[in-house]
């Protein structure tokens, strides 16, 4: 019998301001809290027997260690930058400098917003870019990793 594959171990980055959630903006972020998000990334994770981290800071830096430390676990990522999408090259470069795929994402629709949010400098180092689908921007993201990479051979 071949062995058992492991579950897919996902990590989740929500980055600057993203804590706020809930009363920040929610005329554009609507009013799930940060908390509410994640339950329902989890609860999505639990039905496709995903493994799941996630990370929410401020801190540019932070959000670099992560994606670092995390790097040989995770078999992918999907991370909503927050701003740093928009000018961030040293988020781009530790995405493209880990070997894990990513997707980004977004809860509002950043092609229909102010000029500097339609630039994104992470979309380019990215699988794919998610955007203005709220929670579904996420899952999304969840199940296209699972979809190309899921069935592929992980790391130990
Ligand atoms: C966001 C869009 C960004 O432009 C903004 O700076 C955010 C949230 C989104 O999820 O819609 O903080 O990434």
């Amino acid at each position: 019998m071949p062995p058992r594959k492991r579950r897919f171990r996902l990590l989740v980055i929500h980055g600057p301001n993203l804590n706020l959630l809930g009363e920040r903006e929610p005329d554009v972020y609507g009013r799930m809290t940060l908390a509410g998000l994640n339950a329902e990334i989890l609860r999505h994770c639990g039905s496709r027997k995903v493994e799941a981290r996630i990370f929410q800071s401020n801190h540019e830096g932070r959000l670099i260690d992560k994606i670092h430390s995390l790097r040989r676990w995770a078999d992918g990522i999907v991370i909503n930058p927050g701003a740093l999408t928009h000018y961030s090259y040293s988020l781009r470069d530790a995405i493209a400098g880990v070997s894990v795929p990513a997707v980004e994402v977004h809860l509002s629709d950043i092609h229909s917003r102010e000029e500097f949010r339609k630039i994104s400098v992470v979309k380019p180092v990215c699988a794919k870019q998610i955007s203005g689908k709220g929670v579904q921007s996420y899952i999304e993201g969840i199940d296209f990793l699972l979809e190309t990479i899921g069935s592929t051979d992980r790391k130990p």
